[in-house]
């Protein structure tokens, strides 16, 4: 039963067209996002959410956008126990993290699988922007050796743990520090490099093109409107990348969304 069919019952129907059924789902942590109309039910609203999925301990209302470098909210805590670190499961992969310290999404799941998929054991890879590690922990799990950079301390401790907590300590390094300065004083290329850009910071992606060998590939990811990808695509061709796939994945805002590009440096 979906959450608005749910909650038919518990409030009032001019309320009940706020509420969206999306809910995001980290480990057995459900974030909403409620508006102010129904401010008054916010608690109802997450104890019927608790009911109706046996795997959520704790609801959180997200009472800010995406913040500052470390792409966090603000939350508020609606219903239930145990906090607000959690371990969430993709791919036989595990992360543990607090949702309210870092950024993870879970509806990218299936690009963290794709981009993965395509490195192959041996390969150099670079992972500016890592955060808790969906990208890192699954491309060092093919048998590659990561470099991953993160500015926030608090991504990288979670980072390092999910490293140890699958394994693949040995085959990823961790550097605390701001990509845009640390990439210049990194004097070696990569075979691949894959960039999960916070919004607004696509200007990495020059810094990137000297850290990545002639034939090495580039997962690079903008958050653009459709109507600027033409545009786009052929800024990069001036850069001397060739464009093998694009992709849109998700919604970020209204007409806005994140956009997948694989880049091959030629
Ligand atoms: C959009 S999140 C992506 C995190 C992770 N790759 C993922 O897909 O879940 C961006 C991450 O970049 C980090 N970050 C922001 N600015 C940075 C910078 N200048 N250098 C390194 N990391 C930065 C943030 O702390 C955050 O963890």
């Amino acid at each position: 039963m979906r959450l608005k069919q749910k909650l038919q019952d518990v409030l009032p129907k001019e309320q009940l067209g706020h509420v969206s059924n999306r809910i995001h789902v980290i480990g057995d942590v459900a974030i909403l996002s409620l508006p102010a109309e129904v401010e008054g039910n916010k608690e109802d609203i997450a104890e019927a959410v608790i009911s109706q999925n046996k795997n959520i301990r704790i609801v959180l209302d997200k009472i800010s956008k995406l913040e500052g470098d470390r792409r966090v909210a603000t939350f508020e805590v609606l219903s239930g126990i145990g906090g607000t670190v959690t371990n969430h499961k993709e791919y036989g992969f595990t992360y543990r993290m607090d949702v309210t310290q870092v950024f993870f999404n879970s509806h990218l799941s299936y690009e963290h699988q794709r981009v993965a998929s395509q490195v192959r054991p041996g390969e150099s890879v670079l992972v500016p922007f890592a955060g808790v590690g969906p990208f890192v922990v699954p491309i060092a799990a093919r048998g590659a050796k990561v470099m991953a950079l993160e500015k926030s301390s608090s991504a990288c401790r979670w980072l390092a743990e999910n490293l140890r907590a699958n394994d693949v300590e040995e085959r990823a390094a961790i550097l605390n520090a701001d990509a845009f300065c640390v990439l210049q004083m990194i004097n070696r290329t990569f075979d691949r490099a894959v960039v999960p850009t916070p919004y607004g910071m696509d200007k990495i992606l020059e810094t990137i093109a000297d850290a990545v060998r002639t034939g090495g590939a580039v997962h690079f990811y903008a958050f653009k409107r459709r109507q600027q990808i033409d545009g786009l695509s052929k800024k990069y061709e001036d850069m001397g990348f060739e464009i093998g796939l694009c992709r849109r994945c998700g919604n970020v805002a209204p007409g806005v969304s994140r956009w997948a590009f694989d880049l091959v440096k030629c």
